[in-house]
C-alpha cells in the first residue's frame, strides 16, 4: 500500500522517534509499504517518520537493492564530504550537506537479526539523511547552501 508522505511542517518530522520493541507482522507490513512508497516517489531513502509512523526504522536503494535498518545506530564515523541532498518531504528544495564520508552502522533486519553495513559515498550519505529523520532533523536544517528544484 502506498503510503502518504509527510511534508516540511508536519510536526512528525520534528518528533524524535521510538525504538521498535518486537518485530511483528504490523512492522513488517509497515516496511512493505515504505518500500512500495519510495519506490512510487522515485526515492532513494524513506524513514518511517516520514510516512506518519514515529519509529526507529528506515530503507535505503541507491541502485543496488533494498536495505531495511530497524533500530540503527551508528557505531562509527569519519571523514567529511559536502554534496547535494534533496528529500521526499521537503519537494522544493535540495541543498549542499557535509556528512561523514565513511560510517559504519549497526541494525536489526525484519526477522529480528542485527547486521552491520559499511558504508561510503551515496550510501553513507543516505543512511545520515535517513537517520537524521529519526532524530527529528531534515537536511534543510544542516544545508550550507540551498537550491530551488
Ligand atoms: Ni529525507
Amino acid at each position: 500500500m502506498i503510503l502518504q508522505i509527510r511534508k516540511n511542517g508536519d510536526a512528525i518530522l520534528k518528533k524524535v522517534a521510538k525504538p521498535v520493541g518486537r518485530i511483528d507482522k504490523r512492522i513488517q507490513r509497515l516496511l512493505d509499504d515504505m518500500a512500495e512508497t519510495m519506490y512510487a516517489a522515485d526515492g532513494v531513502g524513506l524513514a518511517a517518520p516520514q510516512v506518519g509512523h514515529s519509529l526507529r526504522i528506515f530503507i535505503v536503494d541507491i541502485g543496488q537493492g533494498l536495505q531495511e535498518y530497524i533500530n540503527p545506530e551508528f557505531v562509527e564515523m569519519s571523514g567529511t564530504v559536502v554534496d547535494r541532498e534533496g528529500c521526499l518531504s521537503v519537494p522544493d528544495f535540495t541543498g549542499d550537506v557535509a556528512r561523514a564520508a565513511r560510517v559504519v552502522v549497526r541494525a536489526l533486519d525484519r526477522y529480528g537479526k542485527s547486521f552491520t553495513v559499511t558504508a561510503s559515498g551515496l550510501l553513507a550519505r543516505a543512511l545520515q539523511h535517513e537517520n537524521d529523520h529519526l532524530e527529528g532533523v531534515l537536511f534543510i536544517e544542516r544545508a550550507s547552501a540551498l537550491y530551488d528544484v
